[in-house]
């Protein structure tokens, strides 16, 4: 059955990445429509009982300044790092104010995408919450598909051996809500992994009365960011001049820095394999306050369960009554056709072939990914728009595409440093980092800031994280109070003081060189 409908582009998803896409093809007076499997907006945001996303009491860990639309800053009152509801709320006034909901489709599934001559084919069910069936497949057509669908949800499960034998519970941070719900007050628990979701579920189990320690089991090791340095949210650190140092040279900067406020993460046995920068940011402001306290443990790597046991590489073992695997997500895409996905995802090791991590160099223009970036000193939010906006100047032929070779040859080059600089994990397979890439994207269609036009905040472009409303000081859409907004971010002491010493110290001995050529 054919719904009949036909459209300029058609969005799958309404997390952050799927309203951000809409609202930017609705700036250009495309004919839209969103697909949203669910009956809500803001995707792994919107806290559910029964599916995938936020826990309880998650907070975002990168600041509100950072981590938000590039025209839709958080209302003054917002703390640093707002909770999950917050940020719930702040997804719906956002897509209330652009006039975005009205364009969803919710509770439909898009089951597949076929690309057709001019365009794509998409088949779509109405779904209820738990996903069954409500009606047969509609059928609709769009000139350009965007896919936004997340790339954490299909969980990442480990075997390990023996786990058959294991009469405890063994289960993934996606069903972890907190320790009452799940049942883990009183409880032995082992959580795998470092990362967000490790420490988050470990520092959780510890302080709703899990039995202590809570051991924390990890391979990599990892370097544990604060929240706060010098009274500042850590990613207002994260500016262009960092990037623009030698990389050994910020590495050793930030190691001093993260060093400063919780000394050697291998005086914690957090023993880290990578340099602080190769991986991505395990931020926690408590974790070190617990493993101090005996509250948490660090282990190696599980070896086996067996019966009650849980054992570690080094021989160690311990009795526990459940084991949460905080080990990440792969990249999900069952929508697309074979012969598209093998273009686009290797499945096994979970690296996306796409040109800017969007398009496809086979593909071209008609199909972009947008989110398929893990973000390493800033947030997801403000990748996905740039995406979006350079995404719908395509749309409008604006700007173009290189050819099918150029993309294929810049997408090797990318991988190949981007390999060289992250530490090689499945979740490091599509990192970068959201200053240095936004300036990439933003780029291509007029939009990355331009110093020399903007010469009042020039210094805050160099030594300040700036947020997102850089992105809008120029090039399409631009915003009349984005240089207002990029002011009001507070530039770091460190970076601000550091870098007018660094300045005065280069002047000097400029001035002493040269007397002692000319003298
Ligand atoms: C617990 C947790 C906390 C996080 N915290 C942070 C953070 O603090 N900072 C940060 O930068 N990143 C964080 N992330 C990473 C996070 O993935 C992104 O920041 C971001 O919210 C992802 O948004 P998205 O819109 O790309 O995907 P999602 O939020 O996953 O949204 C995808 C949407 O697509 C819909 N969908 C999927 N398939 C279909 C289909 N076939 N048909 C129709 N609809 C479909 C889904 O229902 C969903 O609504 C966190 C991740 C997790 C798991
Ligand atoms: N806002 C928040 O507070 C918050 C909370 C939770 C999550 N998040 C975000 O959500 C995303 C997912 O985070 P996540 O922590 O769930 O996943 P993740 O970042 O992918 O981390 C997975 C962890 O599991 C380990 N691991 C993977 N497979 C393993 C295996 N087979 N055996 C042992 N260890 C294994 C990894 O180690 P290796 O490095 O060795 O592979 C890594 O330590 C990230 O973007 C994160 O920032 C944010």
């Amino acid at each position: 059955m054919s719904d009949s409908s036909e459209y300029d582009i058609a969005v799958i998803g309404a997390g952050i990445s799927g309203i951000a896409t809409a609202k930017c093809l609705l700036d250009d007076n495309f004919r839209i429509v969103v697909y949203e499997k669910t009956d809500h907006i803001g995707g792994l945001w919107q806290f559910t009982e029964d599916g995938y996303g936020v826990m309880r009491f998650t907070h975002i860990n990168v600041s509100k300044q950072n981590y938000c639309f590039s025209d839709f800053p958080f209302p003054d009152n917002t703390p640093d790092y707002p909770s999950h509801v917050q940020m719930a709320e702040y997804i719906k006034s956002y897509a209330e104010h652009f006039d975005v909901i009205k364009h969803i489709k919710f509770n439909t599934k898009v089951e597949k995408i076929e690309k057709v001559p001019s365009g794509w084919k998409i088949s779509t069910v109405k779904v209820d919450k738990k996903g069954n069936h409500l009606s047969g497949c509609k059928k609709s057509f769009a000139k350009f598909v965007a896919i936004a669908t997340g790339h954490h949800a299909l969980p990442n499960m480990p075997h390990f051996d023996g786990q058959e034998t294991f009469r405890g519970r063994i289960l993934h941070s996606v069903d972890y809500k907190d320790a009452i719900t799940n049942g883990l007050v009183g409880k032995k628990v082992v959580v795998v992994g470092i990362g967000n979701s490790a420490v988050d579920v470990a520092v959780n189990v510890t302080e709703l009365g899990g039995e202590k320690p809570i051991s924390i089991s990890t391979r990599s090791g990892a370097w544990i960011v604060p929240n706060y340095i010098q009274g500042y949210p850590t990613d207002h650190y994260a500016c262009r001049l960092f990037f623009w140092l030698p990389w050994s040279v910020a590495n050793f900067i930030f190691e001093l820095i993260v060093q400063s406020v919780y000394g050697s993460p291998w005086h914690w046995n957090l023993n880290p394999k990578m340099r602080a920068l190769q991986t991505q940011p395990t931020v926690s402001p408590t974790l070190v306050h617990h493993i101090q306290r005996r509250n948490i443990e660090i282990k190696p790597n599980i070896s086996a369960l067996q019966g009650n046991n849980v054992i570690f590489t080094d021989g160690s073992e311990i009795v526990a009554d459940a084991v949460v695997c905080c080990t990440g997500y792969h990249i999900d895409l069952p929508f697309l056709d074979t012969n598209i996905k093998d273009l686009i995802l290797d499945e096994s090791s979970n690296k996306i072939k796409l040109f800017k991590n969007v398009f496809s160099p086979e593909i071209g223009a008609s199909l972009a990914f947008i989110g398929f970036i893990q973000p390493a000193s800033g947030g997801l939010l403000s990748v996905s728009e740039t995406q979006a906006r350079w995404f719908s100047e395509l749309c409008k032929g604006t700007v173009k595409l290189p050819t099918a070779e150029r993309m294929q040859q810049e997408f090797r080059q990318d991988q190949e440093r981007s390999e060289g600089i992250f530490y090689a994990s499945a979740r490091h397979t599509i990192q970068q980092d959201p200053i240095v890439y936004n300036d990439e994207i933003a780029a291509l269609f007029g939009a990355k800031p331009q110093l020399w036009k903007h010469p009042s905040i020039a210094w805050n472009l160099i030594v300040g994280t700036c947020g997102a409303a850089q992105y809008r000081l120029q090039g399409p859409h631009k915003w009349d109070r984005a240089k207002e907004i990029v002011h009001s971010v507070p530039i770091t002491p460190l970076m601000h003081y550091g870098t007018m010493l660094i300045i005065v110290l280069l002047v000097i001995f400029t001035f002493f060189l040269f007397l002692k050529i000319w003298f």
